[in-house]
């Protein structure tokens, strides 16, 4: 592989893994993916940016010496500390001890756990960039995409920047420079599909940092995985802006998504009835019935309701001592950057022992939604089930 010169005196130096089948275990990469690194050489020395996986040791220290000594490298700044870079990062310091990291203060506390061992570092500040010979670093942190670490590099002089895992993409594509990959459509699909699946959880952090993006002047982004993006650099942070506007979680007041499961149709009656209610004072509501039928159609469309509404309601019954298992499916497909500040509370008919409505709470609570007390009944509702149930409602306004 070529160790590409993107510019003059900076240079691609990482590592494209075809093979790749999946990452971090539950990622499909059907195009494989990159393990980028860039190196750059200054009239102060060298500066590496990010290391590699582990696995990749020998051809990241190959690519990285193809382009200068490795005794001349004085410099890495570590983007995020996420092994998928940082493996290599021990390989690099033995032969070269003298190295002085530069991160964040989360990157360099991850880094004494991951390397074990000292070295030199220098806690990036975003308020004051750093010259280092010819160049000026200007780093962005706080951007939680998608670890707590992470930080961007923005090169002013080269109008560069180093963006970490964002505007990336799975696509191992030995063009390296966009402006050079023919399947530009794969490229784009895997983009969408590496967002999806990292960053759509953060997806408020991402249009936030777009934001910081747009403000730059920009002829290039370096993501951590895929091609770089030299061509149509306004057009990609376009893209990330409108998917992150597309998963924006919204505490909409005024809409309720109410899901539920019925076996006999009394966790259905409870759902039809706090449904009307919702509808009598004027509140939008979602409403969607679950079975193993249904569930997998509906599954995106419940997701995208409850992204948008302020209170989110559950109702199953209880089989086997817990609730229905849809109910923990689409429970795992909600990551707490949604749960946060929207209300939630779980309900249910129960036959004998009726622990749904408890175990749901407590799932909705380790999502950090703010978790209202929820609401059981047993069998068919009695008069005073049903003064319970409306005095429920009144508990949810
Ligand atoms: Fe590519 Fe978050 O590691």
């Amino acid at each position: 592989m070529e160790c590409l010169e993107l510019m003059k005196n900076f240079y691609y130096v990482g590592v494209i893994d075809h093979a790749l089948k999946v990452f971090d275990v539950a990622v499909r990469t059907d195009r494989g993916t990159s393990y980028n690194s860039y190196l750059l050489k200054t009239k102060e020395g060298v500066v590496v940016f990010d290391g590699n996986k582990e696995v990749f040791g020998d051809e990241y220290i190959q690519h990285l010496k193809s382009v200068a000594p490795l005794d001349s490298i004085k410099y890495l700044v570590v983007t995020h500390t996420e092994p998928d870079h940082s493996g290599a990062i021990e390989k690099l310091l033995t032969l070269n001890p003298s190295i002085t990291i530069i991160a964040s203060a989360g990157a360099l506390m991850n880094l004494d756990r991951i390397l074990r061992r000292p070295f030199s570092r220098i806690q990036m500040n975003p308020a004051a960039p750093l010259t280092i010979g010819e160049y000026t670093f200007q780093f962005v942190s706080g951007l939680m995409l998608h670890w707590p670490d992470v930080m961007f590099t923005y090169i002013k002089e080269l109008k560069v920047l180093i963006s970490c895992d964002a505007f990336g993409a799975h696509f191992a594509s030995d063009a390296i420079l966009l402006s050079r990959e023919k399947d530009l459509a794969g490229y784009q699909k895997a983009m969408v599909y590496y967002f999806e699946h990292i960053m759509r959880p953060f997806s408020s952090y991402v249009k936030v940092a777009c934001g910081r993006v747009n403000a730059l002047d920009l002829k290039m982004i370096c993501p951590g995985h895929g091609p770089v993006v030299d061509v149509g650099v306004k057009e990609q942070v376009a893209v990330y802006e409108k998917l992150a506007e597309r998963y924006l979680s919204i505490n909409d007041p005024e809409k309720v998504t109410i899901v539920y499961a019925t076996a006999y149709g009394y966790t259905k009656g409870m759902a039809e009835y706090l449904r009307d209610r919702f509808l009598e004072d004027h509140k939008k509501v979602a409403f969607f019935q679950i079975d193993a039928l249904t569930y997998e159609a509906e599954k995106e469309e419940i997701l995208s309701s409850i992204n948008s509404s302020g209170l989110v309601l559950l109702g199953s019954p209880t089989i086997v001592g817990d609730a229905i298992c849809l109910f923990y499916d689409l429970l795992t497909a909600i990551p707490w950057t949604v749960g946060q500040g929207k209300k939630a509370s779980a309900f249910g008919d129960y036959g004998w022992s009726g622990e749904a409505v408890a175990h749901l709470s407590e799932r909705l609570k380790q999502l950090h939604f703010s978790v209202l007390p929820g609401f059981r009944a047993n069998f068919k509702l009695d008069e005073d089930a049903k003064a319970g149930l409306a005095s429920y409602y009144e508990t949810l306004k």
